[in-house]
């Protein structure tokens, strides 16, 4: 490459350590500002500041070349941690994957006891657009509850959680919700709804529940945007292209 074609190539410097994996852009930004990226070994801390391919990237002195950006797939099973390293020990999400994807991060969380589909990646902008609920990316929950059911029950169930339960300091509506199926069409002793959120505060489905009064005995999540659990069929992960 000469030097017109490497300029024609250069990338502002907060896109290229997000396309490390280290960070979204955002985070870039604050890790130049903190005068924590070196650049061919000076610090920049200017944010306007180009690079091209052949520059040495570090961040807190670690290596931040560009990586292969990677999306996988995975079935949750129930009984695992979403959490790199746990204190206790505990099992973890990557005990359900192959060494390899060992640096991929959640894209928000799963409870330990909560299961379906969970993405992991090391593209830092995709994993902030995606649990940021300013960008409203849908989340849908296959939700088990057990109790006495009819169909006031399941209607004063549906219409208070569409119009909010107010957790954390704010109102945490249902983006929709309906009843899949309920056992019994009289008095059922268990239902099971699927409800559409776009938030992902901790254990919020299972609040959201808990404020009408019904502990979740089961929860799955089935989708993220149009991503689907189908799509990974029968295997508990699978890497995609994205978009
Ligand atoms: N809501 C919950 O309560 N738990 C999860 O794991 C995800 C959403």
């Amino acid at each position: 490459m000469n030097k017109e074609e490497k300029d024609l190539n250069k990338m502002r410097l907060n896109k290229a350590v997000a396309l490390s994996g280290i960070s979204s852009r955002r985070g870039a930004d604050d890790l130049i500002k903190a005068g924590r990226v070196k650049v061919n070994g000076r610090v920049i801390t200017d944010l306007s500041f180009k690079v091209s391919s052949d520059d040495e990237i570090m961040v807190d002195n670690k290596d931040a070349s560009s990586k292969e950006l990677k999306y996988i797939l995975l079935n949750k099973e129930k009984g695992y941690i979403t959490t790199v390293k746990d204190e206790l020990n505990r099992k973890t999400i990557y005990s359900l994957l192959p060494e390899k994807y060992k640096n991929l991060k959640p894209v928000g969380r799963l409870d330990r006891d909560t299961e379906g589909l969970l993405i992991l990646s090391n593209d830092g902008d995709f994993i902030n657009r995606v649990i940021h609920p300013k960008n409203k990316v849908s989340k849908t929950y296959m939700v088990c509850l057990d109790g006495d059911f009819n169909t006031k029950v399941i209607n004063y169930i549906k219409s208070k959680l569409k119009s909010g339960i107010q957790l954390d300091g704010a109102l945490r509506k249902a983006d929709s919700i309906k009843e899949i199926a309920s056992s019994g069409s009289y008095k059922a002793k268990q239902c099971i709804f699927e409800i559409v959120i776009h938030e992902g505060i901790n254990r919020q489905v299972r609040r959201m529940f808990q404020a009408v009064g019904y502990t979740v005995s089961s929860l799955k999540r089935t989708k993220i945007g149009s991503i689907s659990l189908s799509s990974i069929s029968r295997e508990k992960y699978k890497e995609i292209e994205k978009n």
